[in-house]
């Protein structure tokens, strides 16, 4: 751990581990010395430069900052450490501490109110998606992650997903046949089969080598995510179709939650809600960036929609929702509809 020299600190250090951060201060006192700084281990799937990366990196500074370093956030990007098939599983089993997934990944492990991100069209603007997730219905999903070993802390956008393949992807013809990556989420598969095309789930790490090796033809994503990962010298074509959202949750394995002190516990849920609001001032330019950037690729060509093939791409998705009412029942859609009308 940096800042731990040779011998005394780490002895110092592994009885800090075993007896618990309580004593270990007191152990330190006695010994007239630093204890080893309490370590919040942050893992993530996405580059630095997006969102969700640099969420992180607010929260990890304004921790280090607030605390005097004495607690220190590690983060580790790019599913350096774990990819979005174990991610969830090592927070549970407190090999991390925190986590961002994607909102899909909750409703994928059975937090059904969760699929209701995944809806296509659903969300005009991200002002809806934030009279959602700012209010009581996601407080009620936040709370939902208790009884799944998670403690949900908050949102964070990235934005509106759009598509990308070999060839425009305008209308549902288009779509016929193609296998299209996706996150696991049954809303986007039963979004795909909508439209003729073959869903396969594949982690988010992973998605580049599918695309370069033909295992996959396509994909959706927003544009920071499809820049970040190298995605371009592998899609000739980007589709502006804004079809659906893409954002995350906060997540922090429950027994390190209720293990902290009443104050370092307020000082990480400070730092992290100023933190998801740095992340979603971000999102919009940073997708607006990457479709600049984009528009400057001489290997991708980026293609707009017209309104009659935007809504006949809504009206070939329209299943998804009986589908959705099917498993989750009307009323969460319902509410969403009467509480967030755009
Ligand atoms: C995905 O497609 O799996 C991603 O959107 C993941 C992420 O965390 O953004």
């Amino acid at each position: 751990m940096r800042g731990i020299g040779p011998s005394p600190w780490k002895r110092l250090a592994r009885r800090c581990r075993a007896v618990g951060l309580g004593a270990c201060w007191l152990l330190a006192g006695l010994a007239g010395a630093a204890p080893a700084p309490m370590l919040v281990r942050f893992s993530h799937v996405v580059a630095p430069d997006t969102p969700k990366g640099l969420m992180v990196e607010r929260f990890q500074a304004l921790v280090a900052q607030r605390s005097g370093g004495r607690i220190r956030v590690a983060v580790y990007p790019d599913s350096q450490l774990y990819g979005d098939q174990d991610e969830i599983e090592a927070l549970q089993l407190g090999a991390v501490e925190m986590l961002a997934p994607s909102l899909s990944k909750f409703s994928a492990m059975g937090v059904g109110g969760f699929e209701v991100f995944d809806l296509p069209f659903l969300f005009q603007d991200l002002g809806q998606v934030r009279c959602v997730t700012r209010g009581a219905i996601g407080r009620q999903l936040l709370e939902d992650l208790s009884r799944h070993r998670m403690v949900g802390l908050g949102f964070l956008d990235n934005g509106f997903k759009q598509m990308s393949a070999a060839k425009p992807l305008r209308e549902p013809g288009d779509f016929k046949g193609l296998r299209l990556r996706i996150q696991a989420s049954r809303v986007v598969a039963a979004q795909m089969r909508a439209l003729g095309a073959h869903p396969v789930v594949l982690p988010f790490g992973e998605t580049q080598r599918a695309l370069a090796s033909g295992v996959v033809d396509g994909t959706e994503n927003p544009l920071s995510n499809f820049l970040s990962q190298g995605l371009a010298p592998v899609q000739a074509a980007v589709t502006l179709t804004d079809h659906g959202y893409l954002g995350y949750a906060v997540v922090a394995n429950p027994r390190f939650w209720a293990h902290l002190a009443a104050p370092d516990r307020l000082l990480l849920q400070q730092a992290l809600a100023e933190a998801l609001e740095h992340g979603n001032r971000q999102s919009a330019d940073l997708n607006a960036q990457a479709l600049a950037a984009l528009r400057q690729m001489p290997q991708v060509r980026v293609h707009a929609l017209t309104p009659p093939q935007r809504d006949a791409l809504r009206q070939a998705m329209q299943p998804v929702y009986a589908d959705f009412q099917r498993r989750n029942g009307a009323p969460l859609l319902r509410r969403i509809q009467d509480e967030c009308a755009p």
